[in-house]
């Protein structure tokens, strides 16, 4: 039989964010707050050698979904070198990366030749004033220029990520889609999570009645098929073309079909993006564990999976920022 991973409430994990380091080159307002000195110590930073060896036991566990994340995962030195040791491991069908796009024009080329099958880029906005002000750094030409290599690349399809802030980019959404159709890049629009004192500032905004005007505007109809492995819901051009996705954790939470935990860079599994439940794995990995032992500590992790967020009741109690786990 096909391994499976299985939580208390008969999910099925499936799909594991690995973050390859928590620095970033940009200060996102709904990530991390300015003055952040939690960094993980270099000497914590799991070797590339040693990520392999985790993503192998959750694939021989039956995960073949893995994401590489960061904080910004690009700015770990020769990462395409670790692209190249997951996609070829046994187990391993969808290889993805999310990113900030500043170093793609880059690395693009070579990520593709690594065998990354997907990429998901952020870009909250395609005004320079508002990117400078969201970003903390006058970024957007890098960007842009960015997600054109990866489209140059071959790389396909490029999701663009836009959190969805009151007041803040969200009279540029319609501007967004329109640019997204024309490219041929898959649009989904976040709702902002809670998650650290930088996303709890955030402004929120519902994406329901976007979804709405949205559909209205570019005459959309519910996509049956699925695009990737995540929570985004999907609606469709009438060409079948071009796609929006919505991912509302907060108006519509998805937690009751999640199938995934993350990987930090120190070695640390966290069961849940909205609980502070988590697990040690790099106590295993430097003192002599074998790949059974492995395997059976990422089974007990897997039962310590929370049934979902409680980001409303409490989020005060998440205890770390985004950019620890990648989103
Ligand atoms: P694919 O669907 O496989 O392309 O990826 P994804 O959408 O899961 O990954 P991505 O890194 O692009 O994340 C997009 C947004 O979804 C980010 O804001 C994430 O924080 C959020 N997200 C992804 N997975 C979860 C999850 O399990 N729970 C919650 N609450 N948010 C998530
Ligand atoms: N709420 C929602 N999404 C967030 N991201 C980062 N911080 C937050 C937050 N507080 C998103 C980024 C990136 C993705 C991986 O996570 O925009 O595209
Ligand atoms: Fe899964 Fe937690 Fe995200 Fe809900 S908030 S979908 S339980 S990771």
């Amino acid at each position: 039989p096909t391994p499976s991973l299985q939580d208390r409430f008969g999910r099925r994990i499936d799909y594991v964010r690995v973050s390859v380091t928590d620095r970033c080159d940009l200060r996102c307002s709904y990530c991390r707050p300015k003055d952040f000195d939690g960094y993980a110590e270099p000497a914590n930073w799991l070797s590339f050698a040693e990520i392999s060896r985790v993503v192998a036991a959750f694939a021989r566990l039956g995960v073949g979904r893995i994401r590489l994340t960061g904080g910004e995962p690009l700015l770990r030195r020769n990462l395409v070198d670790l692209v190249s040791d997951i996609a070829l491991l046994p187990g391993v069908h969808d290889l993805s990366l999310s990113t900030n796009a500043t170093q793609l024009t880059r690395h693009a080329h070579a990520l593709k030749e690594a065998g990354l099958a997907r990429i998901n880029i952020s870009l909250d906005s395609l005004d320079r004033d508002c990117i400078t002000r969201v970003y903390g750094r006058d970024s957007l030409g890098v960007i842009l220029a960015g997600i054109m290599a990866a489209k140059e690349a071959g790389i396909t399809p490029i999701k663009l990520n836009m959190v969805a802030m009151q007041g803040v980019n969200d009279h540029e959404i319609e501007r967004m889609a329109a640019f997204c159709i024309e490219h041929g890049f898959i649009l989904r629009l976040i709702e902002a999570m809670p998650v650290g004192e930088a996303g709890r500032q955030t402004h929120f905004l519902p994406l329901d009645p976007v979804r709405q005007q949205l559909i209205s505007r570019f005459d959309l109809m519910p996509c049956a098929s699925e695009l990737g492995g995540g929570p985004a819901r999907y609606w469709q051009t009438r060409d079948g073309r071009s796609q929006i996705g919505f991912i509302t954790p907060i108006t519509q939470h998805f937690c009751a079909t999640c199938n995934r935990v993350r990987l930090a860079v120190d070695g640390t599994l966290y069961l849940c993006l909205g609980q502070n439940e988590r697990f040690e794995l790099r106590p295993l990995l430097r003192d002599g564990a074998s790949d059974a032992e492995l395997e059976g500590a990422i089974r007990s992790a897997i039962e310590l999976k929370p049934h979902q967020h409680e980001f409303e009741q409490a989020p005060e109690h998440i205890v770390r920022f985004m950019s620890q786990t990648g989103g």
